[in-house]
């Protein structure tokens, strides 16, 4: 009779246990992996989910074969047994949670470890977050005028490893790329760090996932992965425009600032956040183009709100950017009297 009860309480948490299993591996649940960093850290979350199921499957087991064995017939009413600790049980509760926990601890440090290893001679990239846009400086990127390159997408060759140093303008956000796995907190006065090497060529996308104010669902940049050569190719081209300035230069700023959020269709720009460009700047004089890149919340345009678009643009974009900017949108636009 024991050795039954025992047949079909391992049978029910078999079952459970392969139900658990189809689902955790069956289903996609991970975006893809993208780094060198993602398989490290994919690994943790295998190991911690192997060792849930089964622990789930063991309660699960018991549980639905005790409810199943000891329901009382409908004609009982009295009381069940009086029952007594177990030690022996007791000390094995304890014991086997205490073991997996160290063990989880101690394999989650030694994958952290891992992952932000890094060798000494390495690509560093400062990242700067803010309500509610991310721009990507390359220090060793030096412009024509001295001015480190920056960037409002962020381009980095495939399989470099790079030290991202991270701090923020104002509230805290955090800097995310989900198929590369590592996330790290952007604190105003704090610079902390993350590394990440690329391992596949491919267009990512950041995120904040820190909630930040009432744009940070907007709080979206490009990651763009590139081979060796068409990197080098990309930094060129930055200090190409950099040094040509003007339109040009207004061109590149717009379709890494400004196309995620603006319709343009001189851009190509489908973004639905803020105001179709086409229809608020049309016909627009400078004056006004200017204000609404500087000064957002000047004028808001009908159905959108305040406090979306950044504030700062004024102070994050050189004098020589913004005018550049400018020319573009009202060369796009039909603007300025043209
Ligand atoms: Cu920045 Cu959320």
């Amino acid at each position: 009779m024991r050795k039954r009860s025992i047949i079909q309480m391992t049978l029910v948490g078999v079952v459970v246990g392969l139900a658990l299993a189809a689902v955790a591996f069956f289903i996609p649940w991970l975006p893809d992996a993208a780094s060198e960093q993602a398989d490290i850290i994919d690994s943790v979350y295998w190991v911690v989910t192997v060792i849930c199921v089964a622990i789930f499957a063991l309660v699960a087991g018991v549980a639905v074969y005790a409810v199943w064995k000891f329901r009382a017939a409908p004609d009982d009413m009295d009381d069940g047994s009086p029952i007594h600790g177990h030690t022996g049980l007791e000390i094995v509760w304890t014991l086997v949670p205490t073991v997996l926990v160290t063990f989880i601890a101690v394999y989650s440090g030694v994958a952290l470890a891992q992952a932000e290893d890094l060798p000494d001679d390495h690509r560093v990239v400062e990242v700067t977050g803010e309500q509610f846009a991310w721009t990507f400086t390359y220090p060793d990127v030096e412009l024509e005028n001295g001015e480190p390159l920056a960037s409002g997408e962020l381009v980095l060759p495939v399989g470099e490893p790079v030290e991202f140093l991270i701090t923020s303008k104002d509230v805290i956000h955090s800097f995310w790329v989900p198929e590369w796995r590592m996330k790290q907190d952007a604190v105003r006065g704090v610079t902390t760090r993350t590394v990440v090497e690329p391992s596949k060529v491919g267009t990512f996308e950041v995120i904040c996932t820190e909630l930040c104010g009432l744009g940070h669902a907007v709080m979206r940049s490009r990651a763009r992965v590139l081979s060796a050569g068409d990197f080098s190719a990309w930094v060129e081209e930055q200090r190409r425009l950099a040094a040509e300035g003007g339109s040009v230069q207004g061109e590149a700023l717009f379709s890494a600032q400004c196309a995620s959020c603006h319709v343009l269709e001189e851009a190509g720009s489908q973004g639905q956040v803020g105001p179709n460009l086409d229809e608020s700047l049309e016909g627009a004089e400078e004056d006004f183009v200017r204000e609404s890149i500087v000064e957002p919340n000047a004028t808001i345009a009908e159905g959108f709100q305040p406090d979306v678009m950044p504030q700062n643009y004024g102070e994050l974009f050189t004098d020589e950017q913004i005018d550049g900017l400018v020319e573009y949108l009202l060369e796009a636009t039909g603007g300025g009297g043209r």
